[in-house]
């Protein structure tokens, strides 16, 4: 029944990552660990896989990043790519290929698909009305333009597409649109730009997605919306200079569309991989070849661009294998905001690696994915799920029955009759009847649950055997006991391997196999350890997680003031930081970043802010803010400041976020910020503020501003359980200024 279905070839394809920030645990759960864990799980059952990404280098998100960093699209796509590919592999993500997009492979693939889809008159040329932004003198790609979405309302909507709603739009259906560059609302020109002529695909479409019966309910919603709408035709180049050249005569200043690019990356990814292994022929098979099932692993705001505009183009141009199955993922979030790098808030790969194992953090992933609806990550759970589930259930069954079975027998002890053994195959087969279910279908998390379940009924099986007290009284029987305990332990480690490969892999080292659970295939499973087998000394492959302590409002001893201590928490000493109400803000009227802002803090002063680009007006009136009032006075651009608002941002972590500190209480206005700390207070410089390093760092309540000074950190506070808080996703570490 196991391990003997008919060899199959398999194609996986995983939405490419855009390479303008490091990937971080959103992408892992969303699109990149699943497929890693089809890949895994269909390799053991004796198929042949074929799974390509790469680095999406192109567009505005490169452009965006690039400017904002003051360095070229190049540098920023190269940089990236080369964090995440080795983020990747740090995570044991196996693919067959993770190349890129900047390339001239990719650059011939495109043009390729661009000329014959010109040719059967499937693309075509025409004017179109596009957002221009007077004050820049330019065309505004889609993520240059923000407002709100027409639809459901969302604020800080892209102009292409909703990530709330899922609607896209033409020009002009955003409201209150604005050039994010400078704030001001675009007009609207025309320009010229080829089209894909989707409007003809419908008929096609249709029929394919007729047997689409098993998709998952997000992505057959979100495209049977596109097609309910109508399918009209699109614009696939840009007025930039970042891309894929149009390969057409004075199309010098556009390219093409990165989506249109992007996602024929999965065609030239696998040319490339075949090329590189020397059998050049190779994609032909995974392309032509009608029974070839094509995954595609996504999250949700990708699926109409796969569901839709990738099989329309595949069809044009083709025909080519259409996807199979595109299992999108809903999001990971993170207290509240999306997981994701552009919109600020990331955990990213290379900072978990450096604390926890890619197992422990491909176990947690795993448990909490994202499948059917959005789901929360948070440490603590993280700390729970790992200590309770993978630590207690699974791990303790494996140290366990290896520990006795060494210590008491030293190898593999004798089956005797059998009995015990087809009592644990039985329930080992169940297990994966379930399991294989559950994994044919991409639904990952009960396929592991189904495996957790598996070690509670080995950690119950082991309890019922009493195997302490057997072994002095019948020592044989005890050695029954354990070869079918290490029966469930081989099994658990093999079907596990997709999930977690390397502490699968040791454990069946310590179960003195030499071959990997991947070499044997998921039929191992149910076959017999060969008795005898020395056992090596086992160790726990899993140790419970210890989340850094906090210690909040701790009072913290410090020297009066004219000892000669230095270090962070003298510096926080100098500081007078107040809670305020912000009463009026006015624009500075010489200086387009900044603001004017009348503010209440216990008494009335007047601050100047450089918050414009990132806050408006209603957005700061009547909040409640944080701010340094034993400043030197000074005027800037003529106008005078008595203090300075505390705000953090992540710029030099790569972020793009700045949030303003708020009291996370609602005391009066004007009350001290004193830390638990002997405050000096005296009037200082700018510069001497600026010694005091304060950070945001996520606690258990929410993102806070602390300061740390070696292993000892405080929080910014009242010193009576007002803490200062963001209301932004910051990344961790972002700097209070
Ligand atoms: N870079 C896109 C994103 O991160 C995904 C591109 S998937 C591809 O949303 F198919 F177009 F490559
Ligand atoms: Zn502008």
């Amino acid at each position: 029944m196991f391990g003997n279905d008919k060899m199959a070839k398999i194609f996986i394809g995983v939405a490419w990552p855009y390479a303008n920030g490091t990937i971080h645990l959103g992408h892992m759960a969303g699109s990149i660990l699943p497929p890693d864990i089809f890949n895994r799980y269909n390799r053991m059952k004796g198929n042949e896989v074929m799974m390509v990404s790469g680095s999406d280098q192109h567009g505005t998100p490169i452009t965006v990043t690039a400017e904002k960093e003051r360095t070229s699209p190049m540098d920023i796509a190269e940089r990236f790519h080369e964090i995440n590919k080795k983020a990747i592999e740090d995570m044991r993500i196996e693919f067959s290929l993770f190349t890129k997009t900047h390339t001239e492979n990719h650059t011939e693939t495109v043009h390729d698909i661009f000329r014959v889809l010109s040719e059967k008159d499937l693309l075509y040329e025409k004017e179109t009305m596009q957002y221009f932004c007077p004050k820049c003198s330019r065309f505004l790609p889609d993520r240059y333009v923000e407002g709100v979405c027409p639809k459901c309302g969302a604020e800080n909507t892209r102009s292409d597409q909703c990530d709330a709603c899922g609607t896209t739009f033409e020009t002009g259906d955003l409201k209150e649109a604005v050039c994010v560059h400078c704030g001001t609302p675009p007009e609207i020109r025309g320009t010229n730009h080829f089209f894909l002529r989707l409007s003809s695909f419908t008929d096609d479409l249709l029929d394919y997605l007729k047997d689409k019966t098993y998709w998952r309910s997000n992505v057959e919603t979100f495209t049977s919306n596109w097609l309910k709408d109508g399918l009209k035709d699109r614009p696939i180049t840009r007025d930039m200079s970042w891309g894929i050249p149009v390969p057409a005569e004075g199309w010098d200043d556009k390219v093409i569309y990165v989506w249109f690019e992007a996602v024929v990356g999965y065609l030239s990814a696998s040319k490339e991989y075949s090329a590189l292994i020397g059998e050049p022929g190779l994609w032909r098979q995974y392309w032509y070849d009608g029974d070839v099932r094509h995954y595609y692993f996504l999250g949700k705001d990708n699926i109409p661009f796969h569901s839709i505009i990738w099989p329309s183009m595949l069809m044009g141009y083709g025909p080519l294998n259409l996807p199979y199955d595109i299992p999108a993922n809903e999001y990971l979030m993170f207290r509240g905001g999306k997981l994701s790098k552009s919109r600020g808030g990331s955990i990213d790969i290379p900072s978990v690696l450096q604390k926890y194992d890619a197992d422990v953090v491909r176990y947690y992933l795993s448990a909490v994915m994202p499948d059917t609806h959005d789901s929360d990550f948070s440490w603590e759970d993280f700390q729970v799920k790992v200590n309770n589930d993978l630590v207690s259930a699974l791990g303790n069954f494996y140290h366990r029955c290896l520990s006795f079975t060494k210590r008491n027998f030293n190898s593999v002890p004798d089956a005797l009759d059998g009995t015990e053994l087809a009592e644990v195959t039985a329930e080992i087969r169940r297990t994966m009847e379930e399991y294989e279910t559950y994994m044919n279908g991409c639904d990952f998390k009960k396929a592991l649950k189904a495996v957790m379940d598996l070690s509670r009924y080995g950690n119950r099986y082991f309890d019922s055997k009493k195997p302490w007290a057997l072994v002095k009284e019948d020592k044989d029987k005890c050695g029954e006991a354990m070869n079918a305990s290490l029966q469930i332990v081989k099994a658990l480690a093999a079907m596990a391997w997709p999930f977690m490969p390397d502490s699968s892999e040791r454990i069946w080292k310590f179960l003195g196999l030499e071959r990997t659970p991947l070499d044997e295939g998921m039929g191992s499973c149910t076959v017999p350890l060969q008795v005898g087998t020395e056992l090596p000394e086992p160790v726990p492959v899993y140790a419970k997680v210890e989340l850094p302590k906090e210690e909040p409002e701790k009072k913290v001893e410090t020297p009066a003031e004219n000892t000669a201590v230095t270090g962070p928490f003298a510096d926080m000493r100098r500081l007078d930081i107040r809670t305020a109400e912000v009463l009026e803000v006015t624009e500075h009227p010489d200086a387009e970043k900044l603001y004017v802002l009348k503010i209440d803090a216990g008494e009335e002063r007047q601050l100047v802010a450089g918050l414009r680009a990132h806050y408006t007006k209603e957005e700061l009136t009547g909040r409640k803010i944080l701010v340094v009032c034993n400043l030197k006075h000074a005027k800037l651009r003529g106008v005078m400041s008595q203090g300075m608002l505390l705000a953090a941002d992540d710029e030099e972590l790569g972020g793009n976020t700045v949030a303003v500190l708020r009291p996370s209480k609602d005391v009066p206005n004007g009350t001290r910020f004193t830390c638990g700390l002997d405050i000096i207070g005296k009037e200082m410089e700018y510069k001497d503020f600026q010694k005091a390093v304060i950070r945001i760092s996520s606690t258990a309540s929410g993102q806070t501003a602390v300061v740390k000074d070696g292993t000892e950190a405080i929080d910014l506070s009242d010193g009576n359980g007002c803490i200062a808080v963001v209301d932004r996703q910051l990344k961790d570490g972002a700097k209070v200024r």
